[in-house]
């Protein structure tokens, strides 16, 4: 109700405009310089998830300056932790109470779809767990099959309420051979989570096999836990009585060194990537030397140049060790400009080509059809105002905005935030003309 009116009536008003961030970049600029990557975004929000596992304060290093891991901290506050965040040293403790709460509700997991990561270790520590079922998101519907079907392997009933997805057990989780259809990331961790505290062998088939995943493994160890296999296909997990908490570096993030690799290969320069590790990258490094670039691997990274026009590359994205679908659109920004035509494949998130759209407003001559994509390179693009509808199509954007004349401005910048730490002041102190403003939208 108006505050100033006496009637009881709901009063609307309708702004003409609002104000909103965007990213403009002026295009032309080489890229010169060093900078330094930080822990994995798509790493991190797990290990969070995994200190839940032991009771007491458990440590992350490296941790990324970024919207995610604020609100993975906010969820587990709500489950009863104390999490303390000091940002200059990129350290977060998470401190477990003895019996965490159970429950994970829409209004942060909507946000944050890695949130579906408390699932196991909940399950696993409470005997229950509710988590706000995540929906679809911009790259795609994402279904949740493969981590039902796996814990209830291990014993749990799962099934889906109110938005909720509510996993519990009688007694203690039990091994089992769990086949996964697909080297699912989300699945493995969850599973991998809920089995470590489990009586008996797990064995987990078909397994993802991501740097992050040897992450979570690496530091589930730290935690006491026995695995087999870390790294492989086929992880086997011999569970234990409990877990004690730890201090824990996480992997430095391949998508972010992968991102400036492609950027400076299209915007042309000179780029040391420090806290970088090339073999996490090796796919992505060889269609780069491929495309005309120069690697050479660093004591702490790697150093990449690029010289001439790009050649155009083929990529098909696959799981780890294959080529990773978040640097698809990079590659597709790329091509767009590279000497000849390539095909890109993506055969994991299906919308992830909506992107496609966007670069077309910047001149590129990109088809698609189904999980297909044709990319005529062309001698430049045009600057125009696009959107970025996910952090890795943002990406890919910007990239393409590094060489397109005169004016790109990205909209919905937000979306870049949640997986690039400082990712301006970094370009601009490799030479880009890249700027935040704020404008008002009066659509
Ligand atoms: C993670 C990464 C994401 C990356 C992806 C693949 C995080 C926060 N996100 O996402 O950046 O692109 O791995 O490397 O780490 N699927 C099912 N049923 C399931 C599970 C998955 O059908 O139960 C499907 C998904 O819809 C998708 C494919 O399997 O098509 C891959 O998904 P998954 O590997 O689980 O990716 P995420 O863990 O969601």
């Amino acid at each position: 109700m108006c505050a100033s009116c006496s009637v009881g009536v709901n009063v609307y008003v309708a702004y003409p405009w609002e104000v909103m961030e965007v990213f403009e970049i002026v295009g032309g600029a080489r890229l010169v310089g060093e900078v330094r990557v930080t822990g994995a975004k798509n790493s991190v929000l797990k290990l969070m998830a995994a200190a839940l596992l032991a009771e007491g304060a458990t440590t992350l290093r490296e941790v990324p300056d970024i919207l995610d891991v604020t609100y993975m901290a906010e969820l587990l506050r709500r489950l009863g932790c104390v999490v303390e965040r000091d940002v200059d040293a990129r350290t977060l403790t998470i401190d477990v109470p003895e019996m965490p709460s159970h429950q994970a509700d829409y209004d942060l997991v909507r946000k944050l779809r890695a949130s579906i990561n408390v699932l196991g270790p909940l399950l696993a520590r409470c005997g229950e767990a509710h988590v706000a079922l995540p929906g679809g998101d911009n790259i795609g519907s994402r279904g949740l099959d493969m981590h039902i079907d796996g814990l209830e392997r291990l014993g749990a009933s799962v099934r889906s309420e109110h938005g909720f997805l509510i996993a519990t057990r009688t007694g203690r989780l039990h091994g089992a051979h769990v086949w996964l259809d697909f080297p699912s990331v989300g699945a493995t961790e969850n599973l991998l989570m809920a089995a470590v505290l489990a009586e008996g062998t797990t064995v987990i088939d078909n397994a993802a096999r991501e740097p992050e995943i040897v992450d979570i493994c690496t530091m589930l160890q730290s935690m006491g836990a026995q695995l087999g296999g870390v790294g492989s296909s086929t992880l086997t997990i011999e569970g234990v009585d409990s877990l004690s908490p730890t201090d824990h570096t996480t992997v430095p993030d391949r998508l972010v060194a992968g991102t400036w690799a492609v950027g400076v290969v299209m915007a042309g320069g000179e780029i040391t990537i420090r806290n970088a590790n090339a073999a996490h990258l090796a796919i992505v490094l060889d269609k780069l030397t491929d495309a005309g670039a120069h690697v050479d691997v660093t004591s702490d990274g790697f150093r990449v140049v690029g010289e001439s026009r790009p050649r155009s590359v083929d990529v098909v994205t696959l799981p780890y060790p294959g080529f990773p679908t978040d640097l698809q659109p990079h590659f597709i920004a790329m091509n767009s400009i590279a000497s000849g035509t390539a095909m890109v494949t993506e055969n994991l998130f299906e919308a992830r080509f909506r992107f496609v759209n966007e670069m077309v407003r910047l001149g590129a001559d990109v088809r698609t059809d189904g999980h297909h994509a044709l990319i005529r390179g062309r001698e430049s693009l045009s600057g125009a105002p696009v959107e970025a509808a996910d952090i890795r199509a943002g990406a890919g954007l910007v990239l393409a905005g590094l060489v397109a004349s005169g004016t790109t401005t990205i909209y919905e910048p937000h979306h870049i935030d949640r997986g690039y730490e400082g990712f301006l002041p970094d370009l601009v102190r490799l030479g880009a003309d890249v700027t935040r403003k704020v404008v008002s939208d009066s659509s």
